[in-house]
């Protein structure tokens, strides 16, 4: 299906997902695709344009017609540079409201595929290795404790200087899983053939040594 060599890495948020599949693609030259961004950046223009995050067909027609483009950290909305906009607790919250509608999913499906370029790509998401790609190469499901994971956004967030409630994040994370999880189209689940790396107490150094070395191992094994 997809030319080009793919390794995906989901999982729910907070898991460093986003950090470990910088370090992966830059490390293999590769292209990276940040999926969450995509429906972030979606979300953004929806309340923008007064739609409303429950209408499917509606945020449908406004995924078609919104040019979204990602480069390396930064993140336009039909040409604004929304980066740091799109990063909020709230915007993760939206992002995950029209994630539910088929038709917004639908709608960014080529969109995602046609990222998969020579030489390859790292994808990171929630449905990266179930829908979007199901041929990759290697399929990361990296997980964390939920406690942990709220610690961890709670420090991105403060580092960035936002504001943010532990108490809060932990209550969104949890209600953000759970629609993630719950959801009939394309949900959070671990990808068939999938390989499950538990973050939890784990140092970013340590994590990546880890799923470096299964790119290595999965990329000798396919001959890329
Ligand atoms: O990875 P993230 O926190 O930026 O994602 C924000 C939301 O977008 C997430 O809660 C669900 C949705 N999402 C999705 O449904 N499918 C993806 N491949 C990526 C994100």
């Amino acid at each position: 299906m997809t030319q080009a060599p793919v390794i995906t890495i989901d999982g729910p948020s907070g898991t460093g997902k986003g950090t470990i599949a910088a370090l992966l693609a830059a490390h293999l030259g590769w292209h990276l695709l940040d999926s969450g961004a995509l429906y972030r950046a979606l979300a953004l223009a929806a309340r923008r344009s007064d739609v409303d995050l429950g209408d499917g067909p509606e945020l449908g027609r406004l995924a078609v017609r919104t040019q979204v483009i990602l480069d390396g950290e930064q993140v336009r909305l039909d040409g604004e540079d929304v980066s740091e906009l799109i990063r909020t607790a709230e915007a993760g919250v939206d992002a995950s409201r029209v994630a539910v509608h088929a038709e917004v999913r639908q709608a960014l499906l080529a969109w995602q595929r046609d990222t998969a370029v020579a030489p390859g790509l790292v994808a990171d998401g929630r449905d990266m290795g179930s829908r979007v790609f199901p041929d990759a190469r290697l399929k990361i499901y990296l997980d964390a404790s939920p406690e942990e994971r709220a610690r961890r956004r709670y420090k991105q967030l403060k580092d960035k200087g936002m504001d943010a409630n532990l108490t809060d994040l932990v209550q969104e994370l949890r209600a953000r899983d759970e629609r993630d999880r719950q959801r009939a189209e394309s949900p959070l689940q671990v990808p068939h053939a999938g390989v499950v790396v538990d973050s939890t107490s784990k140092s970013i150094d340590k994590v990546f040594a880890q799923v470096r070395g299964l790119a290595e191992a999965a990329l000798a094994a396919t001959g890329a």
